[in-house]
């Protein structure tokens, strides 16, 4: 959580540094500020609340200099306000400090350090990093910042600069991403790749235990222990402008427009001329494969529902045993893991705290770990035994709409390979799914336009309070999801419910009026489903579904319903989500929500 961003060069650093931070938004925004130094003295400006605060501070009076710092903050420790805002410094003000990540060990280390006579002036523990530089600094920047987090414990990316020695920036990672942006006679230091792009292309990703002493010319990358490192420059190939809104009113809603291409990147290349699935990112040999007894899925939140459809397909196609848990559990469960399972993380950030611990227990167990990940160059990159990138682009709203899509679809072809590779499935009946799986984005092409539709039927509801999404089958992770967005971005009451279970408690909920959201597309369970509906209409609820185009009957049932294209029951899932990410947006905006960034979230959770 958080955004860093750090500027040295030629250039004017406040305008720069706003800019980085206004792509770092999603990161957390509930206080914000920048250092820039200017002829060796630090000015500091920080504000409580969104960026737009620290702007109205700066165009009052913006400090100028060619090297700064900036942070917007989601806050681990003490509330949000100016005084816990970073950057923050030492006892002579001579250093700043920017930090992303939780210092475990900051009770003891404040304790100590106020017993030496360090006075603290916020309740953060990133204002450790800055009394313990000026305790070790003895003229070397670099020595002073390495000894200081040679004492921490936790999870950082921090930057700090010093009065002492203003014309470098050191900049050092552990578990919290922090990537080097190299451009011509400047250099930029970054939570995330967007936040450089305007600047330049190549980019160093820092690594775990790593350090960069970074000037104007130039950078010296070595591990804090002081091993020096070679790094090779990653070259970002997509544009910047695929990080802005590009005419949306939001970024989310472009991002829902974009899951066409979302869905298609990802298939990109994953089944080959001869219709195999290629999937060498797996690193496993066939044998290993034929040997797997069962596949642990572990992921967060959105990530968790694109884990639970995995199950399913998994499970189906493949014939193998599919375990499933949310991350914050699992790293704690000692769960049942061996070299015969097969691990897959899905994380659209690659840098979720729990689902990273997660990929470290199922390794330590002994299990073989398979990522699905947005980000490349994210942590979980590093530490899985095998990625599968869903290259649906930098996904900037907080609520996440294409990742989502595109971890199905890459879900769906990982659920292939196994049943190929393990002899489950006939070549007719593969053949078949893969051209169906080809036709996802036109599908999702033709969803989209029910925006207006979905638009009018959401102005029923704006004033509502609670509401229930109920699914069977695929219907279910489906009607998960689409709780979650609503609650997420509307801060209407949304429970998802397996549409079977409703009667074993959640019918209490539903009286005159109440929105039930039911996906009903057509399925073996889809008569079940119409019972659902039944027992809702009997007490009075008020149902919107979801439905396959063709089924008349359902109008019969529903007072709302948003027809989708049919596609085979177990791709349904990806049709069946888009009118609900749709009515979440419309009902968010209508309420006049933020629908970007809403209140209390992250876009990427880096702490447990
Ligand atoms: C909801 C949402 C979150 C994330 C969750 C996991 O819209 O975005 O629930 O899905 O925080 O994040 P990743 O996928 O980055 O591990």
């Amino acid at each position: 959580m958080c955004g860093i961003v750090g500027y040295i060069g030629e250039a004017d650093a406040t305008p720069i540094l706003m800019e980085g931070l206004r792509s770092l938004e999603y990161r957390g925004y509930d206080s914000a500020g920048v250092a820039v130094f200017n002829n060796g003295a630090a000015a500091v400006v920080r504000r409580k609340g969104k960026l737009s605060a620290l702007q109205e501070a700066l165009d009052a009076g913006s400090p100028r200099g060619r090297v700064g710092i900036g942070h917007t903050r989601w806050a681990t420790h003490g509330k949000p306000s100016e005084a816990n805002a970073h950057p923050h410094s030492d006892c002579t003000g001579r250093v700043a400090v920017v930090h992303n990540g939780i210092i475990e060990n900051f009770h003891e280390l404040r304790e100590q350090l106020t017993a030496e006579g360090h006075t603290f002036t916020s309740e953060t523990d990133t204002e450790t990093i800055a009394h313990l530089v000026e305790k070790h600094f003895t003229g070397d920047l670099l020595e002073a910042v390495a000894a200081a987090l040679g004492e921490v414990e936790g999870s950082f990316a921090t930057v700090v600069l010093s009065e002492d020695q203003p014309d470098r920036m050191i900049a050092a990672r552990k578990d919290s991403p922090l990537i080097i942006g190299l451009g011509r006679g400047e250099n930029l230091v970054a939570s995330d790749i967007p936040a450089v792009l305007k600047h330049t292309r190549d980019i160093l990703v820092m690594e775990n235990g790593e350090i960069a002493e970074i000037t104007k010319d130039g950078v010296a990358l070595r591990t804090i222990d002081g091993v020096p490192v070679d790094r090779d420059v990653l070259k970002v190939t997509w544009d910047a402008s695929a990080a802005e809104k590009a005419g949306y009113e939001d970024f989310m809603l472009k991002e829902i427009y974009e899951q066409p291409d979302a869905i298609r990147e990802t298939l990109r290349g994953r089944i080959g001329a001869d219709g195999a699935v290629e999937l060498d990112e797996l690193a496993l040999a066939t044998e290993q494969v034929r040997a797997l007894n069962r596949v642990y899925i572990v992921a967060c939140g959105t990530s968790y529902h694109a884990g639970l459809v995995g199950k399913q397909v998994i499970e189906a196609w493949a014939r193998l045993p599919v375990d499933l848990d949310v991350a914050s559990e699992f790293r704690y469960r000692n769960p049942i893991i061996d070299e015969e399972t097969l691990v897959v993380a899905i994380t659209q950030s690659g840098e979720t705290a729990d689902t990273l611990a997660g990929v470290r227990e199922a390794q330590h167990l002994g299990g073989k770990v398979m990522a699905i990940t947005n980000v490349v160059g994210s942590s979980v990159t590093r530490e899985a035994d095998g990625v599968i990138y869903t290259h649906a682009g930098p996904e900037i709203g907080v609520a996440a709409t294409k990742t989502f899509v595109a971890q199905i679809a890459a879900v769906y072809i990982l659920a292939l390979y196994l049943a190929e590779e393990r002899g489950f499935m006939d070549a007719a009946d593969a053949r078949a799914v893969k051209a169906q799986l080809m036709e996802l984005p036109a599908i999702v092409e033709e969803v989209l336009n029910l925006d207006e539709q979905v638009k009018e039927v959401a102005a029923n509801y704006v004033d509502e309070k609670d509401s229930l999404f109920l699914g069977r089958g695929m219907g279910m992770p489906i009607a998960f999801e689409g709780a979650l967005k609503l609650k997420e971005i509307s801060y209407i009451h949304a429970e998802g419910y397996a549409a079977g279970e409703m009667k074993h408690g959640p019918i209490a909920l539903i009286d005159d009026g109440t929105p039930i959201v039911v996906v009903a597309t057509k399925s073996h369970v889809y008569d079940k489903v119409i019972s659902n509906i039944q027992e809702v209409i009997a007490r009075d609820g008020d149902v919107v579904a979801v439905a396959t185009e063709g089924d008349a009957d359902i109008a019969r049932h529903a007072r709302f319903v948003f027809y989708v294209p049919e596609t085979s029951e177990l791709l349904s899932a990806i049709p069946a989500v888009v009118p609900l990410q749709l009515f979440a947006y419309h009902l968010a905006k209508m309420r006049g929500c933020n629908v970007d960034q809403p209140r209390n979230l992250a876009k990427s959770v880096t702490v447990e």
